[in-house]
């Protein structure tokens, strides 16, 4: 079985360590002999995490997917421009495809899925969502008698790891954010990481795959972590919450709701306990209720767990059912934004006068949001009072509304901050 590798960075070289390391035990799954021939790089002079003896090296990627030799194409570059082109031509050439590239599948995956059916091979990308967890198998399988009634996921290791790291140690968002460079977790650009764009493609794969429907990244919503700050971390944690970058997929009332933001949990909840790179999915299914996945969301051996055992499947002839049960999927209506239900936590700071908590929660009653909780820092120098309030299930639209009318108040004194509060029951 000859592999050719597009792309010899983290990912393909965790791949080649991988391979190489158990050798013994992969050849005994498989019952084949699975040989790395050719790999293609930038710049074939850069030194590499993997040995590259009996590789044959090029910075010529199309000579790999066009090479009739090649049995297994892993694509491990990332991009949506030319991986896309290689890709395509790997599969018109008959090839199988594997992929960690969540952006090329988030946007591109429903003409490639088809294509891959036309060319009658697969095309695979376990890898592509929470890293080293095999989620997407999962899904696919083992939840398989069930109809996915939520998937609600940290799928981001780099922005967990920011985060966690701010909360824990106090250090700089910039400071981290150059570490997780460092570690090989981040993409190729970051903000894709710490804006949400990332979890956004990870997020449209799940929900495909969850609710049997087109990929739709699209319509996806996305708050990124720079949302979050250091009194936001500091009110959480003083109300009984963590706050965790989840992608939330959910199916209401026969319509679907992708949204990317981040929430506070409750410090009970398992996923508020899931630090760092680590990544974990939390799925219910109508039949087996809540199950959790938790594992490295990022990292070279660890995404190359995920590139493996789609090739073992591949090699082996078990690659469930149609690829992923992708038959002629149709879009779903995506619930409205204004139309999603959920508790609100409500960050102010005030003019410290007497009735102006009493006007906020007038306000808010008259669009029918009760306070649940609510906190009140010391006076500043200013004068002006830091409060964060905790509401009710409200719909969006009547949050925006009040919080524009808040908004509009002299004794406001900066943007009144909203972020999601999820209890994931
Ligand atoms: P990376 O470390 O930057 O590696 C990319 C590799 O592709 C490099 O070897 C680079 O060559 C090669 N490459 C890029 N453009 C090329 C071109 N035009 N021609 C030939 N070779 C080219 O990236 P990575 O972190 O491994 O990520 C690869 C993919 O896996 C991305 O889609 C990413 O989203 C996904 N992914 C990454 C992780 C992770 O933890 N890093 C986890 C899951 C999924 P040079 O080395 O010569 O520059
Ligand atoms: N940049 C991604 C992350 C890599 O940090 O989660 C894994 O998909």
């Amino acid at each position: 079985m000859n592999i050719g590798i597009l792309g010899l960075g983290t990912v393909g070289g965790g791949v080649v360590n991988v391979l190489a390391k158990n050798q013994t035990e992969i050849a005994r799954r498989t019952g084949t002999d699975i040989q790395v021939t050719q790999a293609a790089v930038r710049d074939i002079n850069q030194s590499r995490i993997c040995p590259t003896d009996g590789i044959q090296m090029t910075q010529n990627p199309t000579e790999i997917v066009n090479d009739v030799s090649i049995d297994v194409v892993l694509e491990l570059m990332g991009g949506t421009g030319l991986a896309k082109k290689l890709v395509e031509t790997a599969l018109n050439n008959g090839k199988h495809v594997i992929t960690a590239n969540k952006a090329l599948i988030a946007t591109h995956g429903n003409e490639l899925l088809a294509l891959a059916k036309t060319n009658n091979v697969h095309l695979l990308f376990e890898a592509a969502v929470a890293g080293g967890i095999p989620i997407l198998k999962s899904l696919e399988q083992g939840l398989s008698a069930n109809q996915i009634e939520m998937v609600a996921g940290i799928i981001n290791g780099t922005g967990n790891f920011i985060l966690t790291e701010m909360r824990d140690k106090g250090r700089d968002f910039t400071d981290v954010l150059k570490e997780a460079q460092i570690l090989g977790y981040a993409e190729a650009d970051p903000t894709f990481d710490v804006e949400g764009i990332d979890a956004a493609h990870k997020l449209a794969i799940l929900a495909s795959i969850a609710f049997g429907c087109e990929l739709q990244f699209e319509q996806v919503s996305t708050i990124g972590i720079s949302e979050v700050s250091g009194e936001d971390v500091a009110f959480a944690t003083e109300l009984g919450y963590s706050i965790k970058h989840l992608g939330i997929a959910k199916k209401v009332k026969g319509q679907i709701q992708m949204r990317v933001h981040p929430t506070l949990i409750p410090k009970t909840q398992l996923l508020a306990n899931v630090d760092g790179v680590m990544n974990a999915v939390l799925i219910k299914g109508n039949a087996v209720g809540p199950t959790l996945y938790y594992g490295a969301g990022a990292g070279d051996e660890a995404t190359a767990s995920a590139v493996i055992a789609d090739l073992v499947d591949v090699i082996k002839g078990t690659v469930s059912g149609d690829i992923f049960g992708w038959k002629s999927l149709e879009a779903m209506q995506n619930q409205h934004q204004d139309e999603i239900e959920s508790v609100f936590y409500v960050r102010l700071l005030a003019t410290d006068e007497t009735g102006v908590l009493a006007d906020i929660t007038a306000i808010l009653a008259q669009h029918n949001i009760s306070v649940e909780s609510v906190v009140q820092k010391q006076i500043d120098a200013q004068n002006n009072a830091h409060i964060a309030i905790i509401t009710n299930l409200v719909k969006t639209k009547d949050i925006n509304t009040a919080v524009a009318t808040i908004q509009s108040k002299d004794f406001i004194q900066e943007a009144v901050k909203i972020i999601h509060v999820e209890t994931l029951d």
